[in-house]
């Protein structure tokens, strides 16, 4: 972890100065130092009046809302502007249609370069409508899961309008993962319709979407109807009756559709996300406070204005797609990037070439992406004309000094705001990131919080809070703020369990972080088993989960160890049944990773699997998985306290295991 001591703090940049700038007519920053600040005061202190106030200036209502908010965090029951009703999809489409109906809304880059189209915020309107229709048809009405199976495509933010325009729930599954990955979640959100395409294109490659749905939906009794999107026009299964075409389903259609009013606290949306423990949870997010959060930090961190073209790189199927392709950027009526391709394909230089073709003004990325780019080299990043931008970005893992200092210079040319904005699935929005035109920078922090996020560092054994700066602990959060998940779907006690439970009074992030000198907040990392692979999360027990689902597998254990390019990578240790007999090891390995692929998806593989015989355990019989950790990072000479060990020769063995293989 960087040193956050050493790094120098960076004045508001040029590009957001709001000098008057003929060439680019930059604008003037939203917020400034001062309105920062009694902002922020206020979002704490006066909750009804400052959030009542943004509440009715940011949300079109069909029914106002009298309460602000309601409930405490010990009871899980939040609710924010309880009596309002309104419709997301009308608030993030109808009203610009109306006002600008021929500003583009999503812009799309197909995998090949300069291929993909426009659409308009009116086209988008008759579009959204068609398939809200089409659902309506297939029986789904408010209140019904619709699972979205779909890569990079633009009816992948179609998808979610038309199902929030009908009160419909989504719940989007990356399309990374696996058959089985897709039919637990579909179970479990009880979904009667899957949308997918017939197949999907990343960085030259095919991948066999429909196919993967259909091995799923073979244990998905209650599905009816999977829509299905033509993408390349390949040769599909198909089951009659149970499938569908998407533009024929749609094209049939009235092209508008009334925009159905739903509660403040309705749900939006189901997305799965990994914890320390057990399956995947349905994390659910509500209608009002998250269109509230996600619409604000838009504005504020991003500074938006009304003619600025956001780009965000990362997967609609990930909460950061969710939050900042879709439902921030056009409940801000700007126009969106969908981006169905890779940094590197067919070169380095492609993110700066989509900068350069489409005039882009803030740029979304994650450190990963960054940390890759920065190996390639700068002469990939040169002789694109970057200078639309205005804020870059970056989310889903600390970024080291160095990564953001080639950001700054390469790509922000020194001249734009870089923004760490670190939030989590849970949070729903940015909880802590600088404002562009308010907040100096230091390299690696992710500095403030936002309105309404009234922070706490604890000390991670007694709960205490942590006073002043220069201090280090675990990140909570003291009061509920709008954008916040409401509940896991179907097990509201594991969401009290998992949240509110460690710190009573608070809610608990699972981050470690530090408050600087300047009382700027540094993100250290997870402290449970969540690791954190090139911005994806994945749960340890997961992984461990599906590997012992092989036949040869009795035990397992799974680490994240420090990787310089994806920040973390998995190491997988694995124990055999003595009566487990193999040719090779190679192919075992091959084998165990081909589990993990077929059981969650090919980006939670593990990197290195070491086969042994004994795990390292404490007397009680728990995996010690700090030992394995350590040994994994090459920190075997830095092992700390093994006297709880009921075996220490098993540590000495695991030692001379992995020098052997590493
Ligand atoms: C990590 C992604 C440091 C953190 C939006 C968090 C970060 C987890 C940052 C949530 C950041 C996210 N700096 N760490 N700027 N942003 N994280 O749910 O550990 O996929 O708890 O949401 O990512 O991951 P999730």
């Amino acid at each position: 972890m960087a040193e956050y001591r050493e790094v120098p703090i960076y004045d508001i940049p040029l590009r957001l100065q709001g000098k008057d700038d003929k060439v680019h007519k930059r604008p003037k920053p939203h917020i400034d130092a001062a309105t920062y600040k009694s902002n922020y005061q206020a979002s704490i202190t006066k909750v009804d009046e400052f959030w009542g106030k943004l509440g009715r200036e940011t949300i079109d209502w069909d029914v106002p809302f009298k309460t602000v908010r309601h409930g405490d965090f010990e009871k899980g029951d939040v609710a924010w502007f309880p009596e309002g009703q309104l419709n997301a999809s009308y608030n993030c489409v109808d009203r610009w249609a109306y006002k600008c109906p021929d500003k583009t809304a999503i812009i799309w880059e197909a995998d090949e370069p300069g291929q993909g189209k426009e659409i308009t915020y009116k086209e988008l309107l008759s579009e959204v409508s068609q398939v809200a229709n089409a659902l309506l048809d297939m029986g789904i009405r408010k209140g019904d899961a619709v699972i979205v199976y779909l890569p990079m495509i633009p009816e992948a933010a179609i998808a979610l309008l038309a199902c929030a325009r009908i009160g419909a729930v989504h719940s989007v599954v990356f399309a990374g993962f696996s058959a089985d990955s897709l039919r637990d979640r579909t179970v479990d959100c009880d979904a009667r319709v899957v949308i997918t395409t017939d197949e999907g294109k990343r960085g030259g490659r095919t991948i066999a979407t429909k196919s993967i749905v259909d091995a799923a939906l073979k244990e998905c009794p209650k599905v009816e109807h999977c829509l299905v999107v033509k993408r390349t026009g390949s040769n599909v299964e198909w089951q009659e009756g149970r499938d569908k075409w998407w533009h024929e389903a749609a094209a049939a259609q009235r092209p508008y559709c009334p925009p159905v009013p739903v509660s403040s606290e309705d749900p939006l949306f189901i997305l799965y996300t990994s914890g320390s423990t057990g399956k995947p949870k349905g994390v659910v997010h509500t209608t009002a406070g998250y269109l509230l959060g996600t619409a604000l930090t838009v504005k504020h961190i991003f500074d938006v204005h009304e003619d600025d073209r956001f780009a965000c790189m990362a997967d609609v199927g990930w909460i950061t797609g969710h939050s900042y392709i879709v439902y921030g950027p056009l409940m801000n009526g700007i126009t969106t990037l969908i981006f169905e391709s890779t940094p590197v394909y067919p070169t380095a230089s492609r993110y700066w070439e989509v900068v350069a073709r489409h005039k882009i003004t803030q740029f979304y990325t994650a450190p990963t992406s960054i940390r890759l780019l920065r190996r390639l080299g700068e002469e990939h990043v040169q002789g694109h004309d970057l200078s639309s931008l205005r804020i870059i970005g970056t989310v889903g893992e600390p970024i080291n000094p160095e990564a953001w200092d080639w950001y700054n210079e390469n790509v922000g040319k020194k001249e734009c705001a870089v923004v760490d904005t670190y939030w989590q699935t849970e949070t729903g929005a940015h909880m802590i990131a600088p404002f562009p035109g308010a907040t100096k920078t230091k390299p690696g922090a992710a500095t403030v919080p936002f309105w309404g996020v009234e922070l706490a560092l604890l000390d991670p054994t007694s709960g205490q809070v942590l006073e002043g700066n220069e201090v280090e602990g675990v990140l909570a959060v003291k009061q509920p703020w709008p954008s916040m998940a409401r509940t896991i779907k179907g097990d509201h006690q594991r969401f009290l369990d998992v949240y509110m439970k460690p710190y009573p009074g608070y809610y608990f992030t699972g981050d470690g972080a530090a408050r600087d000198k300047d009382g700027y907040i540094w993100i250290k990392g997870r402290v449970d088993d969540v690791c954190n692979v090139s911005g994806h999360r994945i749960g340890t027990a997961e992984i461990e989960s599906a590997l012992i689902q092989h036949p040869g597998v009795s035990e397992s254990a799974v680490v994240g160890v420090p990787d310089e390019v994806t920040g973390q990578s998995i190491c997988a240790y694995v124990a055999l049944k003595p009566s487990f007999s193999y040719d090779s090891e190679d192919a075992l390995v091959k084998e165990l990773v081909l589990q993990v692929r077929r059981n969650i998806g090919p980006f939670a593989a593990p990197k290195m699997i070491l086969i042994v015989n004994d795990l390292p355990k404490t007397r009680s019989g728990k995996i010690m998985r700090r030992i394995l950790r350590k040994i994994a990072s090459n920190e075997a000479d830095q092992l700390g306290d093994l006297s709880s060990l009921a075996d220490p020769s098993v540590v000495e063995k695991l030692k001379g295991d992995w020098l052997k293989k590493a």
